[in-house]
């Protein structure tokens, strides 16, 4: 899990929009999106090869223990509740929600065992075995699902619904997590 997580009760530190420079926290999720789709192409290519690409294999692994879990963290940590607290009823936000947060943990059950599988192979070679192939098949086609409901429904509507502070709050979650929280500490010259 992540290693801090903000309170949403909590006065931000100033000047927060000084960081507003660092751009829309909203396209660094949808260019986290764009990378895991291209890891889930890099699986299928893992699960169909004759001779296992190690460079595939460490593409991958690199992914899954550095970037998604931050990723994971951002979201259930930060967009996710600010999407509660501003959403209307008719967008029916907490069904989507709950469907994504039970994707997100049959992930977190079934990511150990990938990385198991691609350990095994990563030296490359070798052509996987057949539970191997079907585990990282089935891997790739939750983590596509997924993706289409949140590049489809969630981040349009965190775009439609949430104002310049609550893409504070999240750029500050997003940052604090990967220990660049001391941004607001620096004098700002700009
Ligand atoms: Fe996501
Ligand atoms: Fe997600």
């Amino acid at each position: 899990m992540s290693p801090s997580s903000p309170d949403p009760g909590r006065p931000l530190p100033a000047p927060l929009a000084n960081l507003r420079e660092l751009g829309n926290p909203l396209e660094f999720l949808y260019l986290d999106h764009l990378q895991e789709r291209e890891i889930c192409a890099v699986l299928d290519r893992i699960s169909n090869a004759l001779a296992v690409d190690p460079d595939d294999v460490s593409d991958v692994l690199a992914f899954l223990r550095e970037v998604l879990p931050f990723h994971l963290a951002d979201e259930e940590e930060d967009l996710f509740p600010l999407l509660r607290k501003r959403c209307e009823a008719e967008d029916e936000i907490d069904k989507a929600i709950h469907r994504l947060l039970s994707d997100h943990s049959h992930a977190a059950e079934d990511t150990p065992d990938v990385i198991t599988i691609l350990e095994r192979h990563a030296a490359g070679g070798c052509e996987l075995e057949e539970g191997e192939r079907m585990a990282l098949k089935q891997y790739a086609s939750h983590a596509r699902r997924h993706l289409v409901l949140e590049n489809a429904i969630i981040l349009p509507i965190a775009k439609l619904r949430l104002n310049e502070e609550d893409l504070d709050r999240l750029r500050h979650g997003m940052l604090e997590r990967r220990g660049l929280g001391r941004l607001w500490d620096s004098p700002h010259t700009g």
